[in-house]
């Protein structure tokens, strides 16, 4: 065990399963104590088994994080059960669009990705910042993804629109609250194996990609936790408001 965030309270939203389990159970493993999030109960309370398992402290909560009310509710949940939040991770989000031609994308689908990316993002620092100037410290991580980084026509353009906003939206937040002690970063992350990406892109599909990578494989949620733990320590105390590129190699900026 790495006792790098020893005695920090730490919050990851979506660790209910895929990259965001992976970064709480690496916030975990660092030393924090760690609130894990997401809107299915029976998930959620699976890996805050695995926390306690492994001899780490964990409560679970839930709501939606494109819901300001059920934000602010669970935040005031978090710290009565661990404390005010010093880490949070913004993760919650993926692409709620099919890929197709701009002209052929469905409105509610642009509104729905839109919605669970990029105005969910806001809502959580809306909720959490505050509180983070007001105690002169914190540490805050949100999560674009490497389809907001580049035009791709592979991904859907809700999604990388959103993303790319959300590296915007953490920079102006790093600007905001960088004078009271608070460090705001992102990480856009390639194509990670999640076990619903594992499930989803056949291993013939997964091997095709994995050429496109300079380091020539795809990436693993370990890869962004440990990223995303890097960022959230004081090994990181001076860097704010940086788009770390965790791509293998694919995206060079
Ligand atoms: N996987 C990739 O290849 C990849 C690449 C780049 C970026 N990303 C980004 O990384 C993040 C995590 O992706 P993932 O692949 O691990 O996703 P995932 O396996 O689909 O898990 C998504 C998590 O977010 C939660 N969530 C989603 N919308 C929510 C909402 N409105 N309210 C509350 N919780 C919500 C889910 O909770 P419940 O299921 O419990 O409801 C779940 O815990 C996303 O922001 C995604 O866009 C992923």
């Amino acid at each position: 065990m790495d006792n790098r965030l020893d005695g920090r309270v730490a919050l990851v939203t979506g660790s209910s399963r895929g990259i965001g389990a992976g970064i709480a159970v690496e916030l975990a493993r660092q030393g924090a104590a760690v609130a894990v999030h997401g809107r299915d109960r029976g998930a959620v309370d699976d890996v805050v088994a695995t926390l306690a398992r492994d001899g780490g402290t964990a409560v679970g909560v839930s709501g939606d994080v494109t819901s300001f009310a059920e934000l602010e509710a669970l935040r005031r949940q978090v710290e009565e059960g661990l404390g005010p939040v010093d880490v949070l991770v913004a993760n919650a989000g993926g692409n709620f669009t099919p890929p197709a031609q701009l002209e052929d994308i469905p409105e509610d689908c642009w509104r729905a990705t839109i919605d669970g990316n990029l105005t969910a993002t806001f809502l959580t620092l809306k909720s959490f910042l505050p509180g983070m100037k007001e105690r002169g410290r914190g540490s805050i991580v949100t999560i674009a993804s490497s389809a907001g980084r580049r035009p791709d026509a592979r991904a859907p353009i809700p999604y990388g629109a959103a993303k790319a906003a959300i590296a915007l939206l953490t920079q102006d937040a790093a600007a905001q609250a960088g004078p009271f002690g608070v460090r705001v970063n992102c990480i856009a992350p390639e194509t990670i194996l999640t076990e619903r990406n594992r499930a989803r892109i056949p291993g013939e599909q997964q091997a095709a990609m994995a050429g496109y990578h300079p380091l020539r494989r795809l990436g693993t949620p370990e890869d962004v936790a440990k990223a995303a733990a890097f960022l959230a320590s004081d090994d990181a105390a001076w860097i704010t408001g940086v788009v770390l590129d965790v791509t293998g190699g694919a995206v060079m900026m």
